[in-house]
């Protein structure tokens, strides 16, 4: 992947501010009772009225703002009209496109307001993996810097990677080279440079490394019905570190 110059840059971050503040929005619309449709929507409105575009309708046969995905689920789910429940696990993907460029992130949380100590430690992990692999978005390191911190954080605290999901680099397209995986060894892979736009992302399960394609040919969920998580940022590599365009 190229370095993108300035002007391409501030597009960039144009794009990320949407992307994130539309995340934050979504987040905060789920609660007991809500449905995963009511979320996509509170997504899409915001990122129709911050100027942006939705990066996912440039998917074939993709139709929404967001992808969400609860408990065992992991990626890629489509909103259904499911409502939450306390306790569940929800995560929230999406992406914006603006001015033909694409930013892409997700987060993870828990709904409901009672102690459930296991999956609060388990969202814990995935994020705190995330900023690992965001700390080492820097020029001169390698993408497996980046996948080697997100893996050990994720294993040393007993959960697991998925294998056959990745994240990427990002900008004229939703997915571009390099892939950056969450897994991998330190001073392997691409080299960074300054200016390279990369979507990290963390996907994660309770107990397996296996994902398996559900009836709706879109959503992966773990393939022993443990929990799943996502964390997910576009980040621009810097000369000492990384910038992050999503920030919710
Ligand atoms: N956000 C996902 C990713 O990180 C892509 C979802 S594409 C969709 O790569 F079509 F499923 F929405
Ligand atoms: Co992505």
């Amino acid at each position: 992947m190229k370095s993108r110059n300035s002007y391409e840059l501030n597009l960039m971050k144009k794009s990320g501010s949407i992307a994130g503040s539309a995340l934050r929005k979504s987040l905060e619309t789920i609660n007991i009772g809500v449905s995963e449709i009511e979320v996509d929507k509170a997504a899409e409105e915001e990122i129709y009225k911050l100027g942006g575009d939705l990066s996912y309708k440039t998917v074939p046969d993709y139709k929404y703002a967001t992808c969400i995905t609860v408990n065992d689920q992991v990626v890629h789910g489509l909103p259904t009209e499911r409502k939450f429940k306390e306790g569940d696990l929800v995560s929230v993907d999406l992406a914006v496109m603006y001015k033909g460029w694409h930013t892409d992130c997700a987060w993870s949380v828990l709904v409901g307001t009672s102690e459930h100590r296991e999956k609060q430690r388990f969202l814990k992990v995935g994020e705190e993996a995330l900023w690992d692999g965001i700390y080492q978005a820097k020029l001169g390191n390698r993408i497996g810097d980046i996948s080697y911190a997100i893996q050990s954080r994720v294993e040393k605290a007993g959960y697991h990677i998925v294998r056959s999901l990745v994240g990427h680099g990002i900008g004229r397209s939703l997915h571009e080279d390099p892939e950056v995986p969450g897994f991998g060894d330190k001073g392997t892979g691409v080299i960074l440079k300054q200016g390279m736009t990369l979507a990290i992302e963390v996907i994660y399960t309770k107990n397996t490394s296996e994902v398996v394609l559900g009836s709706d040919n879109w959503t992966f969920s773990a393939s022993d019905g443990s929990w799943g998580g996502l964390f997910e940022m576009t980040v621009i590599v810097g000369k000492e570190k990384a910038e992050v365009l999503t920030k919710i």
